[in-house]
């Protein structure tokens, strides 16, 4: 659908905000119009939340006007946007988890008999609204048992419940599986098939380039370009977020491989490996694609001494190895960047030179003591090596983007120099600025003759970084590809 023509459901104009010196937002002006997916992207901290609250009355603008169907409106709070129809899906979850799904639905205005709530109509209405939305849920559940993609569906539905007609997505996909973005998406497309205005804000480019039509980019709180869909191409869209050409999107450079690093032979694990075999060489990356849940982080665990084997060998450059613990596999020279940075990556308390340093700690020991200079001028090193944007090595993990804090991982297995390194799901959540650099690492990496094992479920990146592809399914590998396998022959492997 063409903005021009189509009627203009929301308008904001020349809007700035700034928070205690932080200028969030600059003269950024943004169309959406009825009936259609108007997508918003851009990096991490780029402005897009404080875009979306000022529309949902959360924040006032500093500057610059709100009109909706070409009337000037503003709103001192919330419910006056509310009111105005506007309706806001937060990039959290917000639901009253023991409240069943009829409530939650209807908080605010729950039909009433006299002081009563009118429960058979409640139950009534909600069955419709959810009807309307074709999503099989019992208005009696309480939304707490819900997944995480019914809870948001919850969310939506309320909106519906409250008449909006204009309905914002703050990153809605963010904690979804691919099947559950499905479903979102049809619904997402149901409601501008009903006129409703959809503002998607997001930072996943596969998923705005399928789901909307314009394309805005934010960066460092200035719009720096809209077009339609038909005209925005990914490095286009790339280049404008991150403000520099990236000549590349998977920069890969292609090693020389040497002798084997690991040889895994016919390993079975208690909970779910069956029968798997796999090598990684010197230089290579090896992509380990499959879907959630396939057994690729059961393989990574396995491999670092997490899980025990029933059955099964590693070898370890030729020599037959028993990795009994994570300490094993790092005397092995085997690094693991887990898939969870905040959680098993990093201490998100601790200073980044103790994280840095965390498996490596016996060499920053004189005299039985650890000396923090020597471990902090070995992190700063890596500072420069890697580009790690901190203050300084005192910084606690917690404080820096999801980019830096991979990188301060990264770094922490590179102090010991790793034969192997296991990454799983290495760039998720992370910047594609910073995505690009991670790539930029482990080109570097196979070159000094390290061996990778990257887990992944973003195909695209399997495809553009691995030398070779290996796929699983429910715990076998079911596939095996050269550089250079088309996305489909993956994908039916994936799940053969
Ligand atoms: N409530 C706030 N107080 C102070 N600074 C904020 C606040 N909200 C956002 N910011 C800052 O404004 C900028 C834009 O943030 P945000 O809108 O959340 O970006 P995005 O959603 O694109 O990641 C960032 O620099 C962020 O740190
Ligand atoms: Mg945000």
């Amino acid at each position: 659908m063409s903005t021009a023509t189509a009627e203009a459901a929301v308008q904001l104009i020349g809007i700035g905000k700034a928070f205690a010196g932080v200028q969030a937002l600059r003269d950024v002006s943004l169309t959406a119009s009825a009936g259609a997916v108007t997508g918003l992207v851009g990096e991490n901290g780029a402005g897009k939340t404080t875009l979306l609250k000022i529309l949902a009355g959360v924040y006032k603008p500093d500057r610059g006007r709100i009109a909706l169907g070409g009337v000037p409106a503003s709103f001192n709070d919330p419910a006056a946007a509310q009111a105005a129809g506007i309706a806001i899906i937060h990039q959290e979850v917000n639901v009253l988890p023991h409240l069943s799904v009829a409530e939650n639905i209807y908080l605010s205005h729950l039909p009433r008999r006299g002081p009563f709530v009118d429960w058979p109509r409640l139950r009534d209405d909600c069955a419709a609204v959810l009807d309307n939305l074709r999503v099989k849920l019992d208005p009696e559940t309480p939304v707490g048992e819900l997944s995480l993609a019914r809870q948001q569906m919850v969310e939506i539905a309320r909106a519906i419940a409250q008449h909006a007609r204009i309905l914002a997505m703050d990153e809605p996909t963010a904690s979804l599986s691919s099947e559950e973005v499905a479903i979102l998406f049809s619904t997402i497309r149901q409601l501008t098939a009903e006129g409703v205005t959809v503002i998607f804000v997001s930072h996943r480019l596969e998923e705005v380039f399928e789901i909307a039509d314009p394309i805005a980019v934010l960066r460092d709180g200035q719009m720096v370009g809209t077009m339609p869909r038909a005209q925005a191409t990914t490095e286009r869209v790339i280049e404008l977020m991150v403000g520099r050409p990236i000549d590349r999107q998977f920069p890969k450079e292609v090693a020389e491989v040497g002798p084997v690093v690991l040889e895994v032979e016919h390993l079975s694990t208690e909970q779910l490996l069956r029968d798997v075999s796999l090598t990684v060489h010197r230089g290579e990356v090896v992509g380990l694609a499959g879907l959630v849940g396939a057994g690729r982080t059961e393989l990574a665990r396995a491999i670092f001494g997490v899980d025990r084997l029933s059955a099964g060998s590693i070898r370890i450059q030729g020599r037959e190895v028993r990795i009994g613990s994570p300490a094993d596999a790092i005397r092995l020279g085997i690094g693991f960047v887990p898939e969870d940075r905040k959680r098993s990556g990093l201490l998100l308390r601790f200073p980044l030179y103790a994280n840095h340093t965390l498996p490596s700690l016996r060499r920053f020991v004189r005299s039985g003591r650890v000396v923090k200079r020597l471990e902090t001028s070995a992190f700063q090193r890596w500072t420069k090596e890697l580009s790690i944007h901190a203050r300084d090595a005192l910084e606690e993990a917690r404080d820096l983007s999801g980019g830096n804090q991979q990188k301060v991982v990264l770094a922490k297995w590179l102090e010991l120099s790793p034969q192997l390194l296991i990454l799983d799901e290495p760039t998720r959540g992370i910047d594609v600025g910073a995505k690009v650099e991670i790539y930029d690492i482990m080109n570097r990496l196979v070159k000094s003759g390290t061996a990778i094992l990257m887990i992944s479920s973003d195909l695209p990146e399997v495809l553009g970084m691995s030398d070779r592809i290996v796929v699983m399914h429910e715990g076998r590998i079911t596939g095996e590809f050269a550089r250079g396998a088309a996305r489909e022959q993956v994908m039916e492997a994936a799940i053969a």
